[in-house]
């Protein structure tokens, strides 16, 4: 089941007590202090545009008890002056409006915009740096998600929420202080009647945050679902799931659907509830109104004043309550990114990395002393236990033994993609975690189980081991590795696209291209994980032969099936469970007649009669 995302265990655990409402998007404050200058220009725009607006209904005001009424009392011409120069005045106001509303609106946008980019750039930058038990717990397909869908949803607050929320705060203070000046007794009944308006909207808002929160984590599931099933198309077609898998991903759409729908449901109450109350209140007042110019305590411009006034008030506490429903979805989308902000990846760089010492001409020295180590997911059965095992500088060491013994493990522990729960891996009499992370992979190159190619060249997919390395030495390295005729028959030779996942290449390829990689890092410690188990025997004798050559000065250790690649090994280590439980060479330990013994027995007896 996919339904219910799983967290990283790394997680912040101020995490939980934030779940404070609108407080998440404080957590935003970061991205947005930069731009305070862009802030303080769209609010100089905003403070202009809102003042216009309140201008217009005393425009109104004026026009009306000053131009009507004055013609309809004394001289005519007086009135139409009045008229006009009200007319005129009501144009500037519009003009002043018409420039602040597109200044705010450029502005805010452009802060909408640039914020997102860069919510998405950390959070991204953040993520690419996680040890790989980050990736044990996080789908791929759920970051995705939350870098795309919910930093829309706070750019959506960014860039306009804000500026309408300002907006009409603004319209609201000055609508209602303008209320005041014009009938005090009638806007002390309408400010008595906000006080029941505003307790349901708040309530209601509340829950429109849940459940945006539940909203946007369906959508990363559904992501989730999709990212992991187009990366296995094969598969999936090879066992004909096509059908369950889009019904499997229609599923997910759909709970993403319901759970939207019941934001949606909340969202409409809490709108019906918010303009009810507010035009019910306001109806309400004007009606008192009404009655008062007809009891002449109050004149027709007056009224028509705090009509226009109570307009805008009621308007902007319509505006209000969409707002608050955006920025509650935004602080849903918010806790969920700063959630994966907090993640603190377990492999940290050391406060003060030592430096490794300088580079020998036989390579690296790599020494594990009591190593004991199991997966943070599997913590009660360790992969590797009690290991200790010295190479020296230039040595070639095979490890042999069955699957699931341990064997890339001890590679991804020689990378610190995790550390060990017990003992201590050394470079060069340096202990790993007093490495920094950049100094100790520079030192390493891997090819590794699975092969990764990226969708690119050849060229650039091989330069991927050193970025720096000019055409001649990627394709000296492509050479070593036995791949530089198959690359040149390419369509594009070493310009060819490779595909995404290299899915252009065939599995030997793919490998030797990874070997190729490898060997352009040039490192002190090269690590080779079944490097050769997709090559034809042909292949193999060919890449056997340039894998020896390029053994030369430096430490190798090598994991193999086929102990056919092995048997040259300075020394096999054969590992079981775990343990080292032989270790030997070739010939010592056929002679001993143990587990590789048998192994050996195995592959290269093929032939022999099976004991009757
Ligand atoms: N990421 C992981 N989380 C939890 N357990 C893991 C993880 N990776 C490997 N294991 C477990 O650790 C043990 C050692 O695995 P490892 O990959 O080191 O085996 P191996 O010797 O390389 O096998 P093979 O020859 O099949 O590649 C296995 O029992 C495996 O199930
Ligand atoms: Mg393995």
């Amino acid at each position: 089941m996919t339904t219910r995302s799983t967290r990283s265990t790394d997680i912040d655990p101020d995490a939980a007590s934030r779940k404070g409402s609108l407080a998440t998007l404080r957590g935003l404050a970061p991205f947005l202090r930069p731009y305070r200058r862009q802030f303080v220009l769209a609010g100089i725009a905003l403070l202009f545009a809102a003042g216009a607006t309140l201008a217009i209904p005393a425009a109104f005001k004026k026009m009306i008890d000053l131009g009507f009424g004055a013609a309809a009392g004394a001289g005519a011409t007086s009135g139409i002056e009045h008229v006009d120069a009200t007319f005129a005045a009501l144009f500037g106001v519009a003009a002043v409006l018409a420039v602040a509303t597109a200044a705010r609106f450029y502005m805010v946008s452009w802060l909408g915009e640039r914020v997102t980019a860069d919510i998405r750039s950390a959070v991204y930058r953040h993520v690419v740096h996680q040890s790989p038990a980050f990736f044990e717990t996080t789908r791929t397909g759920e970051v995705l998600s939350r870098l795309t869908t919910d930093t829309t949803l706070i750019q959506a607050v960014v860039g306009t929420s804000i500026s309408l929320a300002l907006r009409n705060t603004l319209l609201f203070s000055g609508g209602l202080v303008m209320l005041f000046v014009t009938s005090p007794r009638l806007t002390s009944i309408i400010l008595g009647l906000l006080v029941l308006v505003v307790l349901p909207i708040v309530l209601f808002g509340r829950r429109v945050r849940k459940l945006s929160r539940d909203s946007q984590d369906r959508i990363a599931d559904a992501s989730a679902v999709a990212g992991e099933i187009l990366n296995a198309m094969p598969t999936v077609q090879a066992f004909t799931r096509e059908g369950h898998e889009a019904g499997r991903f229609g599923a997910s759409v759909d709970s993403a659907f319901a759970t939207a729908i019941r934001r949606i449901r909340a969202r409409a109450t809490l709108t019906m509830l918010a303009i009810v109350l507010v035009f019910g209140a306001i109806v309400f007042v004007l009606w008192l109104g009404a009655h008062a110019v007809l009891a002449g305590t109050m004149t027709g411009g007056d009224l028509g004043q705090f009509i226009l006034y109570a307009g805008i008030v009621a308007g902007s506490v319509g505006a209000l309550s969409e707002v608050m429903g955006d920025a509650q979805r935004a602080a849903g989308a918010t806790e969920r990114l700063l959630e994966l902000l907090a993640a603190r990846s377990s492999i940290q760089d050391p406060l003060q990395p030592k430096a490794l010492p300088a580079r020998t001409a036989n390579g690296a020295r790599v020494t594990l002393d009591q190593v004991t180590f199991a997966y943070p997911s599997r913590l009660d059965s360790a992969s590797l236990s009690h290991l200790s095992l010295d190479i020296r500088p230039g040595e070639t060491v095979a490890v042999v033994g069955p699957s699931g013994a341990g064997k890339t493990t001890l590679f991804q522990l020689l990378l610190r993609f995790y550390d060990p729960q017990a003992g201590s891996i050394a470079l060069d009499g340096v202990d790993l975690r007093d490495l920094a992370l950049h100094t100790l992979r520079g030192a390493v190159g891997i090819v590794p189980q699975d092969t990764v190619i990226f969708s690119s060249s050849a060229l650039e997919n091989i330069r991927y081991g050193r970025p720096e390395a000019s055409d001649e030495e990627v394709v000296a390295a492509a050479r070593l590795a036995a791949a530089h005729e198959f690359i040149e028959r390419l369509p594009e030779g070493y310009a060819s696209f490779l595909g995404e996942r290299g899915v252009r290449l065939s599995g030997g390829q793919r490998q030797r291209i990874a070997i190729a990689r490898a060997l352009l890092k040039n490192p002190p410690l090269l690590l080779l994980d079944e490097a050769t188990s997709a090559l034809d025997a042909e292949s193999e004798r060919l890449v056997q032969r340039a894998l020896e050559a390029a053994m030369v000065g430096r430490t190798t250790i090598i994991i193999a099936h086929r102990l056919a690649t092995v048997q040259r090994a300075d020394r096999i280590v054969v590992l079981d469970e775990g343990r080292i439980v032989e270790s030997g060479t070739h010939a010592e330990l056929v002679a001993l007649g143990g587990v590789y013994a048998n192994l050996a027995a195995l592959q290269f007896q093929t032939h022999a009669p099976v004991a009757a």
